[in-house]
């Protein structure tokens, strides 16, 4: 341990030494003792380093021009560990404010809350005192990030609906901060329908999430996905959040859609990548077809994130109302085989991506003139089997994509058949995802996949199309760069 001689410092300073230790009635060493002291409990780092960060955040201050941290406790057992995430966000140098639900005041108390917090907790949205005090539109405007933890199934559903009936919720209406959830509820809670779609929808409205983490349930006998993420891992993503690059950025759950769109730049440069997107039209006479749905808003944004990430991106796509990404050879096609022969012609490729909601059958007679309605009753419609662009592709001998990637749209055992669909169609992954109407996913901006492979199954949480996007081509440029080397 260094030791250290008043006498060798500058006279100036030991002047104001001598002084600052005659007001505070010490001796100058004492007064030393204290500035080290007070300087070590404001520091991480050294606090870290002693093991002395529990007391440290307890004891810690937020500096002058600290970040402002709006702490919304909702109604679960949880909530007690929203006590130490106070504790450890002010470790981070960080300013906290706590609101409570009406239910979290049933787990924890405003006082403890406060008393923490370094500030009353707040509680009411039509208190005289607060609103003329600090008022909820000040309590939004005044956060530079706002942390819901937990995060219950009603606030999450209230979130995703917009409503404003407490403080909690009219301060998350009102912000233009950042909102980070950290959820907690029972299993079967988390993975009810409802909840999924109220998550899906806050993803693609750019709330990000953290957890929850499997584990025993408060519950006896309770287990399962639901417990709400560790305080400290709550505490670094804010850290994450507030410390983002917008140009580097990567989604941590939802939008923000333009920033997402831009992936992870330079990450697949020189790597050829082929997408095909939206569905294809079979005609049947010149009006009628036969179709799957597909907005196509999902490869479209695969080609735009892998286009971003530097990659030659040709995309072949069937009838579409989005726009073209920018920077992307698009080539447009109509039916099933003139898709395959776009991507035939677009070989060779690194990755290939198969995001189409290909017509599984054709019209084996295509009418030149429309089918009139009462001419003999019904027609009859004989159908031929499509060819299998993936499947095709995938089974190449010569000329095979690296990495060959396909969807599967599945309303039930999604996981299972997409396991089925890896093995027969020969493709190296299946992105996987529930379109059941529950979901909202089929034409909607949010997307719940499982990204199937040989070695196993990754479940993302539900985040927008362009956020799945952003995550996809990422794992695709590190699977193409472990290839490569
Ligand atoms: O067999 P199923 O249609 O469910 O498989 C879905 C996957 O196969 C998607 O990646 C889709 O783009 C691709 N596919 C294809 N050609 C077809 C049918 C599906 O490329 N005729």
């Amino acid at each position: 341990m260094a030791s250290l001689t008043v006498r060798q410092l500058d006279d100036k300073l030991k002047k104001r030494l001598r002084l600052r230790a005659a007001k505070h009635g010490r001796s100058v060493e004492e007064e030393i003792r204290t500035i080290l002291r007070a300087a070590a409990a404001d520091s991480d780092e050294f606090a870290e380093a002693t093991g002395e960060s529990a007391a440290a955040g307890a004891r810690a201050t937020a500096r002058p021009n600290a970040k402002r941290v709006l702490l919304i406790i909702g109604g679960g057992i949880a909530a007690y560990k929203s006590l130490d995430l106070i504790r450890r966000l002010k470790e981070r140098g960080l300013a906290v404010r706590v609101v409570m639900t009406q239910a979290a005041q049933a787990f924890v108390t405003p006082l403890a809350a406060g008393a923490l917090a370094g500030e009353r907790a707040f509680t009411e949205l039509l208190d005289p005192q607060s609103e003329f005090d600090v008022g909820h539109i000040r309590l939004a405007r005044e956060a530079d990030i706002i942390v819901v933890a937990p995060a219950t199934a009603d606030l999450i559903a209230k979130m995703a609906n917009g409503l404003a009936s407490d403080l909690a919720t009219a301060v998350l209406l009102a912000t233009n901060a950042p909102v980070l959830i950290a959820p907690a509820m029972n299993p079967a809670m988390w993975s009810h329908r409802a909840t999924r779609r109220n998550l899906g929808t806050l993803a693609a409205d750019g709330v990000h999430s953290v957890g929850p983490n499997a584990g025993e349930m408060a519950e006896r006998n309770e287990a399962g996905v639901g417990r709400m993420a560790e305080p400290a891992e709550i505490a670094d993503m804010a850290m994450a959040l507030l410390a983002r690059d917008p140009e580097k950025w990567e989604p941590v759950f939802g939008k923000d859609h333009a920033q997402s769109n831009k992936g992870t730049p330079g990450a697949l440069a020189g790597q050829r990548v082929l997408v095909t997107s939206g569905p294809t039209h079979e005609p049947i006479d010149p009006v009628r077809y036969i179709a799957n749905r597909s907005s196509g808003k999902q490869g479209h944004a695969i080609a735009a994130a892998a286009q971003a990430a530097g990659a030659a991106v040709t995309l072949v796509s069937g009838p579409v109302n989005v726009p073209d990404p920018p920077g992307v050879t698009v080539v447009r096609v109509e039916t099933a085989r003139d898709m395959l022969r776009a991507v035939e012609a677009a070989l060779p490729a690194d990755a290939a991506i198969f995001a189409a909601a290909v017509a599984d059958w054709r019209s084996a007679d295509v009418h030149g003139q429309k089918i009139k309605k009462n001419a003999g009753g019904m027609p009859e419609l004989a159908l031929l089997e499509n060819p299998d662009i993936l499947a095709t592709t995938a089974q190449r001998k010569r000329g095979r994509p690296k990495l060959v990637i396909g969807f599967a749209a599945e309303t039930q055992d999604v996981v299972a058949n997409a396991k089925l669909k890896l093995k027969k169609k020969g493709c190296d992954w299946i992105v996987a995802n529930d379109v059941s109407a529950e979901g909202g996913v089929m034409g909607g901006d949010s997307n719940t996949v499982h990204l199937v492979t040989e070695s196993g199954v990754d479940s993302w949480p539900p985040q927008s199309k362009d956020a799945v996007a952003a995550a996809l081509v990422k794992r695709i440029a590190r699977e193409l760069k472990g290839d490569a080397s």
